[in-house]
């Protein structure tokens, strides 16, 4: 492997570590769309079994819903508000979600220490596979989006202001007997030349239902409120860096690595 293609993958590495708070907007085609479904779908997972579910939306209604009612950020006691996590404002989303276990090789029906059964330490370990699996799969479409030029953003804020499981599940077509718990979104498309990567346009911010109780202890607002007002202290708003520099420059991260060479 030559040096060039090491930088390009630590470059394009280190741009997928930032989270893209604006976008262009230009469309993704079809062809690159399905090009990152099928990274995203054949990652590696324990047993080759199958324990997330995606949504990927590039409808445009179904943006703006997605925007309007799934992408309000953390309620700031101070103000009693929250902004967007427009990094998810893009024109290509991938919704990553929980669902049942396909158990391919009936893990759930091993020893079983009552006995005969349902083995329950199956099924705690397959909520913590599930979240490895999303974040295998999300790492790689990331990567790759970033490796064909484009950029991307994460939220996993989806279920402020009033939303819940039960809405996510009526808004994607599930019925409410299903299990389902949307986890992450992650946006991917071309950034707002404009700005740098870390201010957004967007001032929407929300305040808080005057019946909402609790607000100097939640940090979630629990009834859906409509008062949406644009932020006044600037054309902009920023989210503080924390991957890189200002410059662009990527902060090192301190894992831990013991090493044994
Ligand atoms: C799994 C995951 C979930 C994230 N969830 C959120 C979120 O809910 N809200 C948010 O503002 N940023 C979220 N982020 C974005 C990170 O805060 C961001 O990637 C990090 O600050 C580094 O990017 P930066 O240098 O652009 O700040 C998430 C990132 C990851 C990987």
């Amino acid at each position: 492997m030559s040096n060039i293609d090491r930088d390009f993958i630590l470059k394009s590495m280190h741009e997928s570590r930032k989270a893209q708070r604006n976008w262009s907007n230009e469309k993704i085609d079809q062809e690159t769309i399905d090009f990152l479904i099928e990274i995203a779908t054949n990652a590696p997972s324990k047993q080759n079994e199958v324990d997330f579910t995606l949504a990927v939306i590039t409808n445009e209604q179904k943006l703006k819903e997605h925007e309007a009612r799934f992408t309000w950020g953390y309620h700031w006691d101070k103000t009693n508000s929250a902004m967007h996590n427009t990094q998810v404002h893009a024109p290509l989303i991938f919704i990553y979600g929980k669902t049942l276990p396909e158990d391919l090789y009936e893990d759930i029906w091993g020893a079983d220490e009552e006995g005969e059964g349902i083995n329950e330490s199956f099924e705690e370990t397959f909520r913590d596979t599930q979240n490895k699996s999303a974040g295998i799969s999300a790492g790689q479409l990331v990567l790759a989006a970033h490796m064909i030029g484009l950029k991307t953003g994460f939220n996993q804020n989806t279920t402020y202001n009033g939303e819940s499981n039960s809405t996510w599940k009526e808004w994607l077509g599930y019925k409410q007997s299903d299990y389902y718990e949307p986890m992450f979104v992650v946006g991917i498309g071309h950034p707002d030349p404009k700005l740098p990567w870390y201010e957004t346009d967007n001032l929407e911010y929300v305040v808080a239902d005057p019946k909402e109780t609790g607000l100097t202890t939640k940090g979630n607002l629990d009834i859906k409120s409509n008062d949406i007002r644009q932020y006044p202290l600037g054309d902009v708003f920023e989210f503080e860096p924390r991957s890189s520099e200002y410059d662009g420059t990527p902060i090192q991260k301190n894992v831990k690595v013991k090493k044994f060479f």
